[in-house]
């Protein structure tokens, strides 16, 4: 009688330890999603020159201007099919030639500020 039990018991601590594990490593691999309410302070000192508060952007420095986020063409420009890996792209490695920099490699900012402020941008592009 008390065999069944412990196995019961054993797979529970096992699925447990499983989950527990799975996570620790989901998070050593990437950041945590980002919070746009910190997004949202790092944006107002470093993005809105040229982005504009309302990321409307039209700002034109050496090369593209910046683009307007609440246009709904924008997003559906295919170079933005998976947006969030776009993003985090061009503000780690910057559009040097454009005039964005590149926030990420030069240490600027660290990957979670750029997930916080990738998902700050999506709450301005919902923003009528
Ligand atoms: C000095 C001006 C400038 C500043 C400051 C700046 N950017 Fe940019 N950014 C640009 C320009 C110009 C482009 C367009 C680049 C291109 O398309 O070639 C751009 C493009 C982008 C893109 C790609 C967007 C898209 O949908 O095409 C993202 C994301 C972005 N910037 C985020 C940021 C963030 C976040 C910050 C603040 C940490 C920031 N930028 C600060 C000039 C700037």
């Amino acid at each position: 009688m008390l065999q069944p039990l412990n196995f019961r018991a054993l797979g529970a601590a096992t699925l447990l330890a499983l989950v527990v594990l799975g996570a620790g490593l989901a998070q050593a691999a990437a950041p945590a999603k980002g919070n746009p309410a910190a997004g949202k302070t790092i944006f107002a000192t470093k993005c809105v020159a040229c982005h504009k508060a309302d990321g409307s952007g039209g700002v034109k420095l050496t090369g593209n201007p910046t683009p307007n986020w609440k246009d709904p063409k924008v997003w559906a420009d295919p170079v933005r099919k998976n947006p969030d890996v776009f993003m985090r792209d061009c503000i780690q490695n910057g559009k040097i030639k454009s005039g964005m920099v590149a926030w990420g490699k030069t240490g600027q900012l660290k990957p979670q500020q750029i997930e916080d402020l990738i998902a700050y941008i999506h709450t301005l592009a919902k923003k009528k």
